[in-house]
């Protein structure tokens, strides 16, 4: 395999990683602290878990001081959002991140609107959505920050381009759609009521693949030479008893087609991690 159209996302995390430690590195003298991130955790979802224990150690690599807090699953709305509040007026921490899912009992809506904005480490709050909207600068999305960002490092300029994001969600689809609509490519959001979704994904110069549907985006629906970034983290059988991750592309027959292509694991997985990282460095030099 000619992995040199592969799309690192995992070296490039690398590269952001330690332009940040040289960022922090070069502040701490003026402001006596490092920056800090708090990761509030609700009950004991296995995989939130392993985000929230990656988070907090590529934390301790760029020098950034976690205030993690990990609650019972029978935790109260009032509890969370003492916690909340207590973490927005302290002035160690720079980054807040509520771990989505939360257990069914809590509103992961109403608990993302006491964030304040300029913490918003995972940028979620409806300031920084609505900053996104209107091209104002502001906390963004990690996940859909982490595709444009690797867009930028390889030069990949989605301008004018036919971009299609399937997947419609406020996590990553819409502000996903948002960015590559501001870096000004032609932006169609398709979605599980999309028709004829295999023409409107052979139209794409980028496809992003935003689903959560195992290796859905195959080969016969991509325009030879298109870049195609999966975003999709899918466990599946490995047939062998344990299980394995794959992304929403067909990662094999659609590499023969792409010019560029994501893999999974690898690809935007570290470089949502690393974004998240960017966002609390940024809030703490402004
Ligand atoms: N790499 C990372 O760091 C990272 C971060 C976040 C998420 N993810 C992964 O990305 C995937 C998507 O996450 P999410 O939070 O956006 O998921 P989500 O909230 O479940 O949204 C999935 C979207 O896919 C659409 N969809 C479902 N079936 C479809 C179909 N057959 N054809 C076309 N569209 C379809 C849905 O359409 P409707 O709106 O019509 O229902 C929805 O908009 C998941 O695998 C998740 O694990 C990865």
């Amino acid at each position: 395999m000619d992995t040199t159209r592969i799309l690192d996302g995992k070296a490039l995390a690398k590269t952001v990683q330690s332009r940040l430690r040289s960022q922090i590195e070069a502040a701490l003298p003026q402001r006596n602290r490092p920056p800090g991130l708090a990761v509030i955790r609700v009950g004991d979802d296995p995989a939130s878990a392993v985000y929230v224990r990656n988070k907090e150690r590529a934390c301790e690599r760029v020098g950034i001081a976690s205030f993690g807090q990990h609650f019972p699953a029978t935790a109260t709305a009032a509890e969370i959002s003492a916690k909340i509040q207590e973490l927005n007026d302290d002035e160690r921490v720079d980054g807040i991140l509520l771990q989505l899912p939360l257990p069914a009992h809590l509103d992961a809506v109403a608990l993302l609107l006491q964030l304040d904005p300029d913490k918003d480490a995972d940028g979620l709050h409806p300031i920084n959505l609505g900053r996104l909207t209107r091209g104002e600068a502001g906390l963004r999305s990690c996940t859909p920050a982490g595709v444009m960002e690797v867009l930028k490092a390889y030069n990949i300029d989605p301008s004018g381009k036919n971009a299609v994001v399937v997947g419609r969600s406020i996590l990553v689809g819409k502000p996903m759609a948002l960015m590559l609509l501001e870096a000004n490519a032609t932006v169609t959001v398709a979605h599980s009521r999309t028709q004829n979704l295999a023409d409107v994904v052979a139209a794409a110069d980028i496809i992003v693949a935003a689903v959560g549907r195992p290796e859905m985006i195959t080969a016969d629906m991509v325009k030879p030479g298109a870049v195609v970034i999966d975003v999709g983290i899918n466990r599946v059988g490995d047939g062998a008893g344990g299980y394995k991750l794959v992304g929403d592309v067909a990662f094999e027959e659609v590499f023969e087609k792409a010019a560029w292509i994501t893999p999974v694991p690898g690809g935007i997985g570290p470089m949502t991690v690393a974004m998240l990282l960017k966002n609390t460095v940024e809030a703490y030099l402004r």
